[in-house]
């Protein structure tokens, strides 16, 4: 990209963040809709789906392979799928942009078809591995055809024309790589294993047993999971309404916390216990984050939640706790930045192989805002002092939760905070900069 076609933004300190809100719907459970939506036979209506470039990629892609796919409304979808193993082969390269979920989540789904296809991205998903996710599917009966180094997109996946159920054990703890395996064994005849050491968010699972599969989930080990799929089942079309993605929320939630006599509501946020790692953290932090009132949101828990500017302390975030906050650490360093004390973060590898090297990143981001910060091994130590100098510019990397974490911090910061580019913030929350306006936040 080059710099003529970056579009900068400057946060600064001003009013107080006050209002209600409610950000868009959950990234991960709008590319399993799709995708699960696509595999079943009939019409599924979707409401509430991130409309963010992300999500557009994965329904170009279902439509591509084969499924009809309308946007009928606002949020408002309706797939018309082509059943278990029923894609067909798509004409060109399938394009997911910026997207290692949509990615990763259709090579699942077309390694259970006899197809093949071609899988493309952006400059920074051309970086990501792959190959995590290519072993087990492979042990399935899918081949790589032709790739990029290192097993990187562009790349050209042939299913197989019969997959094999497999039983395998997660080497890392990614929620992608379990659900590639379960779409894959969705085709396969038999019992599809997926063990994992950590538990990682689980609504592919959810969503499978809502479309009709079935599907038995067990503790395993002190923090794991044994998941397993009975294969080739008819799914069955199904209402999915997709709650507020607590990713998203995790934004004006601590720019509350940190720009003064703020007052916020959050509506209806997803609190599935998977994926509040940040929140429980905040909680420990000294946050002000109240739950008003939570209610069944189509299958997951949602909540209200008031937040208040708070004093936050430091604290230690043990590495067990990752898999339930893996996207919040950014903003979670921002808010260790504005509290007193130190806050390490313990066992971060997989941050550096997300949109951006996001372990780097960070610790670039508070650097040069005036922050003491240190990388030891995977551990992220931030040194708050309770106010942030600001006045950096930050590298966005391509990376849209850099550029967001970046802009909340130039909120409560005492010189301003400028991005590199904005641009990216369109792949999960499209309408970050003006419902940020709306409660009263500086970005121009
Ligand atoms: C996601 C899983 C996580 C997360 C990503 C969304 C998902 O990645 O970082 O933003 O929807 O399954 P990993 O599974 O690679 O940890």
């Amino acid at each position: 990209m080059n710099t003529a076609e970056l579009t900068p933004l400057t946060a600064r300190r001003a009013a107080p963040l006050q209002g209600r809100v409610r950000v868009p719907g959950d990234k991960s459970i709008s590319h399993r809709a799709l995708i699960l939506a696509a595999m079943t036979v009939g019409e599924t209506n979707i409401g509430g789906l991130l409309e963010g470039e992300d999500v557009l990629h994965t329904a170009a892609a279902m439509r591509a392979l084969g499924a009809a796919v309308e946007q009928i409304g606002e949020g408002a979808w309706r797939i018309h799928g082509v059943g278990v193993g029923g894609f067909a082969q798509p004409a060109g390269p399938l394009d997911f942009g910026n997207s290692g979920t949509g990615s990763r989540l259709v090579f699942g789904a077309v390694a259970g078809c006899p197809i093949r296809a071609t899988f493309d991205g952006d400059a920074s998903l051309r970086t990501r591995p792959m190959r995590r996710i290519l072993d087990p599917l492979e042990k399935m009966g899918a081949r790589v055809i032709e790739q990029a180094e290192g097993g990187r997109l562009p790349l050209t996946l042939q299913g197989a024309a019969d997959p094999i159920p497999i039983t395998y054990e997660s080497p890392v703890a990614s929620a992608q790589l379990k659900s590639a395996v379960l779409l894959a064994g969705l085709a396969a005849p038999g019992e599809t294993t997926v063990i994992e050491a950590e538990a990682t968010r689980d609504h592919t699972e959810r969503l499978l047993k809502h479309f009709g599969a079935k599907l038995t989930s067990k503790p395993h080990g002190q923090h794991g999971r044994r998941i397993i799929l009975h294969g080739q089942p008819e799914l069955e079309p199904a209402k999915v309404v997709v709650p507020a993605d607590p990713s998203s929320a995790a934004f004006p939630l601590v720019g509350a916390l940190i720009t003064p006599s703020s007052d916020l509501i959050l509506e209806a946020v997803m609190t599935n216990p998977l994926r509040t790692g940040l929140f429980k953290t905040l909680l420990e932090m000294g946050a002000s984050i109240e739950i008003l009132e939570t209610r069944d949101g189509g299958g997951e828990e949602v909540a209200d939640l008031r937040v208040r500017t708070s004093a936050l302390k430091g604290v230690e975030v043990p590495p067990e706790r990752a898999p339930s906050m893996i996207d919040e650490y950014l903003i979670l360093a921002v808010a260790a930045a504005f509290a007193q004390g130190t806050t390490r973060m313990r066992g971060l590898q997989e941050l550096r192989v997300k949109e951006s090297d996001r372990l780097a990143a960070t610790a670039d981001m508070l650097r040069v805002n005036g922050v003491d910060v240190q990388i030891e091994g995977d551990d992220l130590i931030v040194h708050g002092k309770g106010t942030v100098a600001g006045g950096g510019e930050v590298a966005t990397h391509m990376d849209h939760r850099i550029a967001m974490s970046a802009l909340m911090m130039g909120l409560a910061s005492e010189q301003p905070v400028r991005i590199d580019d904005s641009a990216f913030i369109a792949t999960s929350f499209p309408a970050f900069v003006e419902l940020m306006r709306s409660l009263g936040a500086d970005l121009t």
